[in-house]
């Protein structure tokens, strides 16, 4: 009865459709979380009981986030990251006033604060501005432009991204990286393979503002090629497995050596900030600024 009462009022004030949640999302081109959704069997759940919210990703959610297809993902990891878009309650843009924790149907939390006269989950993803809201017969759907990663992943801990995901999924301190990639049009030795990446971060291109080639020069795609390939390392090398004194080569075949003292990990002249980002092709470590390559 109250369920029936809250319909009532909210769809008062907002478009009301009847479908179902996945019917909805079906028939308004959210085709790679339905088809998520059929995979991990919860089409049905989802058709006939409810209050739910979900938190859509987009089809071009999926694709910035380089997932192009669920294959990569095991049954279990593909049920962890469809059932952390689904809250089992309404949670509606006007209705946030503060920073709320919600529990998603794979038990995990996510944070939901107001933004921008929208949402803001977990602090990065960002329900839609307009078209949000969108109240079926047994829930809401709130489009989103993010994949969310839940805190951890059930069952194992094997990594489920290659290192060109994971940058693309942490672009809040890799997004000059990602850019870099796309000029050096190194897509695809991102993928595969096996490496240790020397990842700069957003600061330490900040350091070179200036000093980089345009992108619009004409030889600015080698000297990209070589400044990553400066930051790559052939086999993967946790930091754990890095030793004070040891010389690694990278993909240039330049040598870079590793001070390693109480803990602090410097490669060159850089310094590794994180560590042990761990991707299928190999692991990630941020460094606070760039390997510059010498070149001719
Ligand atoms: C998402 O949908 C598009 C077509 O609309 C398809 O090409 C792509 O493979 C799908 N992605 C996944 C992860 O299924
Ligand atoms: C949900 O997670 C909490 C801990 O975060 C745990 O205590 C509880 O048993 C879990 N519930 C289910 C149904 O798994
Ligand atoms: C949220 O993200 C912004 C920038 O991305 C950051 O400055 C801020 O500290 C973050 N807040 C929390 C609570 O993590």
């Amino acid at each position: 009865m109250r369920l029936i009462f809250l319909f009532v009022l909210i769809s008062s004030c907002f478009g009301f459709e009847d479908v179902s949640v996945v019917q909805y999302l079906r028939e308004n081109g959210f085709n790679n979380l339905t088809t998520a959704i059929d995979r991990i069997g919860i089409t049905y759940l989802l058709e006939t009981t409810g209050p739910y919210t979900i938190f859509a990703p987009t089809n071009e959610a999926f694709m910035r986030a380089g997932i192009y297809s669920f294959d990569i993902f095991t049954s279990e990891q593909l049920k962890a990251l469809t059932q952390y878009t689904i809250v089992q309650e309404f949670v509606l843009v006007p209705n946030v006033d503060s920073l709320i924790v919600k529990n998603t149907m794979l038990n995990q939390t996510i944070t939901v604060e107001p933004y921008q006269q929208t949402l803001l989950v977990n602090n990065i993803s960002q329900v839609h501005t307009t078209g949000n809201n969108i109240i079926v017969n047994n829930g809401v759907i709130q489009p989103t432009d993010t994949v969310l990663t839940p805190h951890f992943w059930p069952t194992e801990s094997r990594p489920i991204y290659n290192m060109h995901q994971l940058i693309l999924l942490n672009d809040d301190k890799y997004s000059d990286l990602a850019l870099t990639i796309v000029l050096a049009d190194m897509q695809n030795v991102f993928q595969t393979g096996e490496y240790t990446l020397f990842a700069p971060t957003d600061d330490a291109f900040f350091k070179h503002l200036g000093s980089l080639p345009d992108p619009a020069s004409p030889d600015s795609k080698s000297f990209y090629q070589e400044l990553l390939k400066n930051h790559l390392v052939p086999g993967e090398r946790l930091a754990s497995q890095l030793e004070n004194g040891d010389i690694l080569y990278t993909l240039r075949n330049t040598q870079l050596v590793v001070t390693k003292t109480t803990g602090v990990i410097q490669i060159d002249t850089v310094n590794v900030i994180d560590t042990d980002l761990l991707a299928t092709n190999g692991v990630i470590h941020s460094v606070d600024d760039l390997l510059i390559p010498n070149l001719p």
